[in-house]
């Protein structure tokens, strides 16, 4: 008995060795435990074996048969694992699922393509920190303790009243203009640079004032630098960043850091200076402020006097992107709103 037991086990396993289909399994699974099986005689024959042999025989098929149909089991889960895998198809009609991807905030492409453009025209790009000491953001652009020019700019001081008094104050940078005599101190004319970076004032905030802002300083200084070679820069930066024609406007103005110092302003981008109501009918839009770069500057770099000149200008970054871009609130920029970085 134990022997025909031990030969049905072996015979199913060696079939189950060749099956390859649910349908293969399942014969084999009736053929050996069904009930017509010889297995099944065995179970059914069980009642009339001695009491000895049934102790022996009972749990013995009892436990084949678990063990069997365990066997079949397993063999049918893996059949169904490679037939998905298999039979596994792809709906390309299907709507795809929208993965989010980030997106760079409109200042950051501003600043990238500006950055372009200045390197293509032989620009270096400089930097420096954003808590500057008062001699750079002041003191060395000719804007002494008591100069009224310091005025202009409500500053966030970081120093106390009395390193203030001494001149040795630090500060949140009010302008990019800070960087013009850092960058000169470590390097001999003829230089071109631009500095575009974070700017901080103490300012109340509305559509078009933020405490924290960017501009791009430019600074080009060499033997023979004029008006002139300032303005076919700055034409052939805003043709290239605006994609058309853009006409450049000076007015006299006055900035401690140059002599003469120009306000500049571009045609409006939107109405193309017939006047609408971004540029409050003018036809004009201010951009920031620009000059030959003053003497006393190049001389707190270390340069002789008078024997270098230089064109320099300040422009707002934030001014550029509003009108690229056409955003009429300066507040958006650092609001971290994703449905506003979204559409860039
Ligand atoms: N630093 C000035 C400001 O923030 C802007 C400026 C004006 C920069 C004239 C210049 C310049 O380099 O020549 O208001």
């Amino acid at each position: 008995m134990r022997k025909k037991i031990e030969k049905i086990k072996s015979q199913l396993l060696s079939g189950l060795k060749k099956a390859n289909t649910l349908e293969e399994v399942e014969n084999l699974r009736v053929e050996y435990l069904g009930k017509k099986s010889a297995f099944n005689e065995i179970l059914k024959g069980l009642k009339n074996l001695s009491p000895e042999e049934k102790k022996e025989i009972g749990p013995l098929a009892n436990q084949t048969k678990q063990k069997i149909q365990k066997i079949l089991e397993k063999k049918k889960s893996e059949i169904e694992e490679t037939f998905d895998a298999k039979e596994e198809w792809i709906d390309v009609t299907a709507p795809g699922k929208k993965i989010k991807q980030g997106h760079l905030n409109p200042l950051s492409i501003v600043q990238r393509d500006i950055e372009d453009i200045f390197t293509t025209m032989g620009f270096e790009i400089a930097d420096g920190p954003d808590v500057e000491t008062e001699f750079y953001n002041f003191d060395a652009i000719n804007m002494p303790d008591d100069h009224p020019g310091r005025d202009m700019q409500d500053t966030f001081w970081l120093s106390k009243e009395e390193s203030r008094e001494k001149g040795t104050g630090t500060v949140l940078r009010t302008q990019t203009s800070s960087v013009q005599v850092r960058y000169m101190q470590e390097h001999k004319p003829p230089l071109r640079i631009i500095v575009p970076g974070r700017v901080f004032r103490s300012e109340t905030t509305d559509a078009s004032h933020e405490h924290t802002f960017h501009q791009f300083e430019a600074l080009v200084v060499g033997d023979d630098v004029n008006v002139a070679n300032f303005l076919s820069v700055v034409e052939n930066f805003f043709e290239k960043f605006f994609g058309k024609k853009i006409k450049v406007r000076l007015r006299p103005s006055y900035f401690p850091f140059v002599e003469p110092g120009f306000e500049f302003d571009i045609s409006c981008t939107n109405c193309g200076g017939d006047g609408c109501s971004t540029c409050s009918q003018t036809g004009w839009i201010e951009i920031g402020g620009a000059g030959m770069v003053h003497q006393n500057v190049l001389e707190s770099a270390g340069y002789k006097r008078n024997k270098y000149q230089g064109f320099a200008w300040g422009f707002g970054l934030e001014r550029l992107a509003m009108m690229k871009y056409k955003i009429n609130d300066i507040r958006l920029f650092h609001s971290g709103e994703i449905r506003f970085t979204e559409q860039f």
